[in-house]
């Protein structure tokens, strides 16, 4: 699918530079053309001769070199690609894009393309987290900016948490997707999948069942037709899908939080099975057993995200899709429901144990609209999810 597309790797300065050398080697084994631009910042952690060496190509490296302006202008430079990949992307770079200045090679190439971008930040977790960083996202995001990562995990700073460069496989994947055509494509779309785990104390929680299969298919049909999917998802037994912006969450407040950093998007689909309640005040300690007889636990509603993106006053998704797993009345329940929460389609399933479908490979659902009720046969959860995704790609073409 890479053969032949070309590739403007743009590689900013910090320690994940390195993985930017065997993505290229990645990138370059699936027969793409990579032109590597490699900041100031970066050349400090990787060289420009193992650059040029590993892509075969010649490095650009600096916005006022005039023979590379004689040879190439970056106008030029930064059109003739079929995507900009930032990897990794700074958070020095993305306010960069974000903010629109032009004060180098890289930020002047990124300001002058019309070229679609994909970017992997890398940085330390409260960089990541800082609201001026978080604005930025939001702002690239409404740019049209897609996204692969970051990761949670151990840093090179010592700290641990979201900050991490995707793994230059991750990235080969949403390069795959981003450069997809099919009719989803430019479409950003959010999906939720998974349960919630809803602590009572650091070692208890609360939480429905769900093994992500179903939300985990969907995402993957989007992907393949071309979306820019954001998947967030609570702790599944199915391990997410390639190509995606993944952001793992543990509770329905996180969801929600991830759900609305994820906005703008074309459509949502909330196949996530949230937890309607949480504990009140979860204790910070392992509660005993035994001494002061039964614990008596307090719950507090949780945040019904689906409603919260269904009902948004500004910035609501052309599309909004909702789940309702019900073991009796199911259509009756799914018609009050769509309604309730004021989405605009609802796809319904018995998930009676009769049935086999919880956490089973199949499934059979009714699509509820304000057409009404649309049977669909008992099929693979796969197959429900390609019909969905195709369902979905007809509707925003509308
Ligand atoms: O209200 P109920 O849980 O039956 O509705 C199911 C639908 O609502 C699913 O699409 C689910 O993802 C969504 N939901 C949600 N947030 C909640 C509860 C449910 O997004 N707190």
């Amino acid at each position: 699918m890479l053969a032949s597309k070309r590739i403007l790797l743009i590689i900013g300065g910090g320690i994940a530079a390195f993985k930017a050398l065997d993505l290229i080697r990645r990138l370059r084994e699936r027969g793409a053309v990579v032109t590597p631009v490699l900041t100031r910042a970066g050349a400090e952690f990787v060289t420009p001769l193992s650059v040029s060496a590993l892509a075969g190509a010649k490095v650009y490296t600096d916005l006022f070199d005039l023979t590379d302006e004689a040879e190439m202008g970056h106008i030029q430079l930064s059109r003739s690609a079929d995507l900009i990949v930032v990897a990794p992307a700074t958070a020095d770079l993305m306010a960069k894009m974000a903010q629109g200045h032009a004060s180098d090679l890289a930020s002047t190439l990124l300001l002058a393309t019309d070229t679609p971008v994909l970017i992997a930040p890398a940085m330390n977790v409260r960089m990541w987290q800082h609201p001026a960083t978080q604005r930025n996202i939001a702002t690239l995001h409404g740019d049209g900016i897609a996204f692969t990562g970051p990761n949670d995990g151990d840093m090179a700073c010592g700290e641990h948490g979201p900050g991490r460069m995707a793994e230059p496989l991750e990235i080969v994947a949403a390069i795959d997707a981003a450069l997809a055509e099919g009719p989803l494509k430019g479409r950003r779309i959010l999906v939720t999948s998974g349960p919630t785990h809803e602590p009572i104390d650091p070692v208890r929680y609360i939480a429905n069942r769900s093994s992500g299969a179903q939300g985990t298919a969907i995402a993957r049909a989007l992907v393949r037709l071309g979306a820019e999917v954001v998947f967030v998802t609570g702790p599944a037994d199915t391990p997410p899908p390639d190509g995606v912006e993944l952001h793992r969450v543990q509770t329905a407040q996180q969801m929600l939080e991830a759900c609305h950093a994820a906005l703008p998007v074309d459509a949502a689909i909330c196949a996530a099975a949230v937890a309607d309640w949480h504990v009140k005040s979860a204790s910070t300690s392992k509660i005993k057993k035994g001494a002061g007889g039964l614990p008596q636990l307090e719950f507090a509603e949780n945040p019904d995200i689906l409603a919260t993106i269904a009902q948004l006053s500004a910035g609501r998704p052309a599309l909004v899709i909702g789940f309702a797993a019900e073991t009796n009345d199911v259509i009756q329940n799914a018609i009050a429901k769509r309604l309730r929460k004021g989405c605009d389609w609802i796809v319904a399933n018995d998930v009676s144990p009769e049935t086999g479908i919880m956490g089973g490979a199949d499934n059979e659902v009714a699509l509820i609209s304000d057409e009404g009720a649309d049977h669909w046969p008992r099929m693979s959860k796969a197959d429900v999810a390609n019909r969905l995704a195709a369902r979905i790609a007809e509707t925003l073409a509308k």
